[in-house]
């Protein structure tokens, strides 16, 4: 039997996000488990910065529900994501959950490629502003494999599925965990599938999933992006999240080495 855990960060019990991870999980065909994490209610504290968890145990120094979350997250076959806009962005559970992400590299072989869904639920069309960029970072960092991730709207708990074309939404997303990914066809970024882009000088573009810089062309009135890796890649393969791994851990040794001439900037301030 396969083991699903659903993670919302929704504040609301049976609300949307609620209820939609659970009609995903009820329209995947194959037979498994479904493990609910309601995020908010938890006690995640904010990273400390220590880099402790990047060096000998791997383990985060905070003694809260974290592990907990991770170990559910490490034990899964694959992962529902549902995300609340909150003031046009996601709730801030998913974001201190993510912060401690640092704790994810010990374990890149279990995390990696982890087939992941996901709904961001806006109550007002076109007001998720950044949530589904937040969303889709998310499963980015946490080194899942996006089958498909979308915004969907409703406003009162349950108002989701006021819609129908909603339940074909998560009838899509339930077919696709385990098998085929489901197509986007508005304009994205080739390499990552990122939709949330800055603009630079000219036409020049920065996808800000992958962070990687291309242009931006609008070929038969349709804009095409072409974006070029980087030398510092995040994440668009396994190796990347290994070398990243090891670019932090190597920050140690630059600490040290800078240690002196760092403490005589930071000095002066202590007594401000
Ligand atoms: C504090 C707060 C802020 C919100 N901000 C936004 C927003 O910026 N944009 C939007 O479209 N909906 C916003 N909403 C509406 C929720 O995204 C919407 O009600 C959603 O269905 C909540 O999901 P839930 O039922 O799972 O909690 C906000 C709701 C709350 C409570």
């Amino acid at each position: 039997m396969k083991k699903i855990l659903g993670l919302t960060a929704s504040p609301r019990k049976l609300g949307n996000c609620e209820i939609m991870i659970k009609e995903i999980s009820r329209q995947i065909p194959e037979p498994h488990e479904l493990q609910l994490i309601r995020l908010p209610e938890l006690d995640i504290q904010p990273c400390k910065g220590c880099y402790r968890c990047l060096f000998k145990e791997e383990e985060c120094v905070l003694n809260d529900d974290f592990d907990m979350v991770l170990k559910s997250m490490i034990e899964a076959d694959a992962l529902i994501l549902s995300v609340p806009a909150y003031f046009l962005g996601a709730n801030a559970s998913l974001k201190r959950f993510l912060d401690r992400g640092l704790s994810f590299y010990a374990h890149i072989d279990k995390l990696w490629g982890k087939p992941a869904v996901a709904a961001g639920i806006a109550g007002i069309k076109g007001k998720e502003g950044y949530t589904l960029l937040c969303i889709d970072s998310f499963l980015k960092l946490v080194l899942a494999d996006n089958k498909y991730s979308r915004i969907i709207y409703g406003a009162l708990p349950g108002e989701i599925f006021f819609n129908d074309k909603n339940k074909k939404i998560a009838s899509d997303m339930a077919a696709s965990l385990f098998g085929t990914r489901l197509k986007k066809t508005d304009p994205r970024c080739p390499l990552c599938g990122g939709d949330t882009f800055r603009f630079l000088e000219g036409n020049r573009v920065r996808c800000m999933l992958c962070s990687n810089e291309g242009v931006i062309n609008i070929v038969n009135k349709k804009s095409v992006f072409e974006i070029d890796r980087g030398v510092h890649e995040l994440f668009l393969t396994k190796k990347d999240a290994v070398e990243h791994k090891k670019w932090l851990q190597g920050m140690k040794i630059r600490f040290i080495k800078e240690k002196k001439r760092l403490k005589e900037i930071s000095l002066p301030y202590r007594k401000l």
